[in-house]
């Protein structure tokens, strides 16, 4: 492929030499188009160095070939990284003012950009309008990192890893993040999880850019120092979708209540993992991600009553029957349905509930699945029925997908089979809902 790599003026510009080191070592040709304030951290020659093509600014040179158009016309791919706040508000304008913002103007192939800067500058208004704008015309606008930035102060607002963009931006044009050519040895391709191989290419860029929250386990309430009020849920389908997501290009982070280490072991590299235990916990690790994820998947099971008080000491039997007074937990998905209302979260923020139901004697397990979507007022619900022992701590699973459509409750997707397998198939119909 023939890619741009634009680069601008942040001081994450050097870790663009790693991105065009990656992009090369993978067989492809790669122009440098950096911006005059980028070359005040990184100079010429390294970018003219590592990239074998030549290197401007302006507009003004080359102007015999007509640079400022050709190479938007000819390229396949194009990245920016790091993507300053002043370059989205020039790409979101339509302004022409150098050789990228020109480039950008007249490129017709995906453009993908991994924005850096301050956690204020990130979440200020208008940057997240212009992001929303980008995203609106196509543009795949990767999720920044959390982290150090450059001072003393962390937060969202740090460029991912170089092999992190490099994958989301061959993800957008439907390549795999594996070499054109020779030399395998320098990549570390997204390992999927178990059976889901056969999916794989399916699901492949489906999420591309996108970030997704999957809160996957079981919440527990202590009792006392050592005992617990916790549910049977194992957190496989949780990290199966956490999985799926990431292979459909998703930047991932599974919130994992009290999951085991060996269901994280089988998660790609590249998925952030946060541990909480209580509902209040995972209430929230997921409240700080509503403002900024464009999916949010609660697949775990929440406990819906805690104890009033927790004991202090491990309670000792009394030779009596115990009566433990119980309190209601807030409905995280229920709040993360009204922040959203209220447009205090990602415009256009998906939200997927699931509900593992049994069924009464007077009510089917679907048609309570299906009052739960209305009630809860998310977008989708897997529903998946648990009579008879089914779906918790085995890896197979049967689910029916609902959306909330005018008329109420509409079936978009069926799956039985493995939990990867169900999991390709829900991140579809995710997929599919985003783009109606
Ligand atoms: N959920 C939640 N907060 C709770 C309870 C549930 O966010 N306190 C989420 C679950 O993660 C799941 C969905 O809501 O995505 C449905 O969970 P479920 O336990 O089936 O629903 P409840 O609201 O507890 O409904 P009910 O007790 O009536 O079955």
């Amino acid at each position: 492929m023939r890619i741009v790599l634009g680069v601008t003026g942040g001081i994450a510009a050097y870790k663009a030499a790693h991105v065009l080191r990656g992009l090369r070592e993978r067989g492809h040709a790669v122009r440098v188009v950096p911006t005059e304030a980028a070359l005040r951290f990184v100079g010429a020659p390294t970018w003219e160095a590592l990239s074998g093509e030549p290197v401007s600014t302006t507009v003004f040179e080359g102007v015999e070939n007509v640079e400022h158009v050709r190479i938007g016309h000819e390229a396949d791919l194009v990245v920016v990284a790091p993507a300053t706040a002043d370059l989205l508000a020039r790409a979101r304008a339509g302004m022409a003012d150098d050789l990228l913002t020109a480039t950008l103007l007249t490129a017709t192939c995906p453009v993908v950009v991994a924005p850096a800067m301050h956690t204020e500058m990130w979440f200020n208004a208008a940057t997240v309008d212009n992001v929303a704008t980008l995203r609106a015309r196509g543009w795949t606008v990767i999720e920044p990192a959390s982290g150090r930035l450059t001072g003393a102060d962390t937060g969202p607002g740090r460029l991912p890893e170089p092999d992190d963009i490099i994958q989301a931006a061959l993800a957008a044009t439907g390549r795999s993040a594996a070499p054109d050519s020779a030399d395998a040895s320098t990549v570390t391709p997204v390992a999927p999880a178990d059976d889901s191989r056969t999916d794989e290419s399916r699901a492949d860029g489906a999420l591309s850019g996108a970030s997704v929250i999957v809160s996957a386990g079981g919440t527990r309430e202590p009792l006392d120092p050592v005992r617990f009020l916790g549910n049977r849920s194992s957190g496989k389908q949780g990290a199966a979708l956490a999985a799926a997501a990431a292979t459909a290009g998703a930047r991932v982070t599974l919130i994992a209540a009290n999951v085991d280490s060996d269901v994280l072991a089988s998660l790609p590299a590249g998925v952030d993992i946060e541990h909480v235990s209580t509902t209040a916990e995972l209430e929230a690790a997921c409240t700080a991600h509503a403002s900024s994820a464009d999916v949010i998947v609660m697949a775990a099971a929440v406990s819906d009553y805690r104890p009033a008080a927790a004991a202090q000491h491990k309670m000792k039997k009394t030779g009596d029957d115990l009566t433990i007074a119980l309190v209601e937990n807030p409905d995280i998905l229920r709040g993360l349905v009204e922040l959203r209302d209220a447009g205090r979260t990602r415009t256009g923020q998906l939200l997927v509930g699931f509900a593992a139901e049994t069924g009464s004697h007077d009510t089917s397990a679907e048609s309570l699945a299906q009052a739960k979507l209305l009630r809860k007022g998310c977008d989708l619900l897997v529903f998946n029925d648990v009579s008879g022992d089914r779906a918790f701590g085995h890896d197979d699973n049967a689910v029916v997908v609902y959306r909330a459509g005018a008329d109420g409750a509409e079936e978009v997707a069926r799956s039985e089979g493995s939990k990867a397998h169900v999991s390709n198939d829900v991140i579809a119909a995710v997929a599919a809902e985003r783009s109606r």
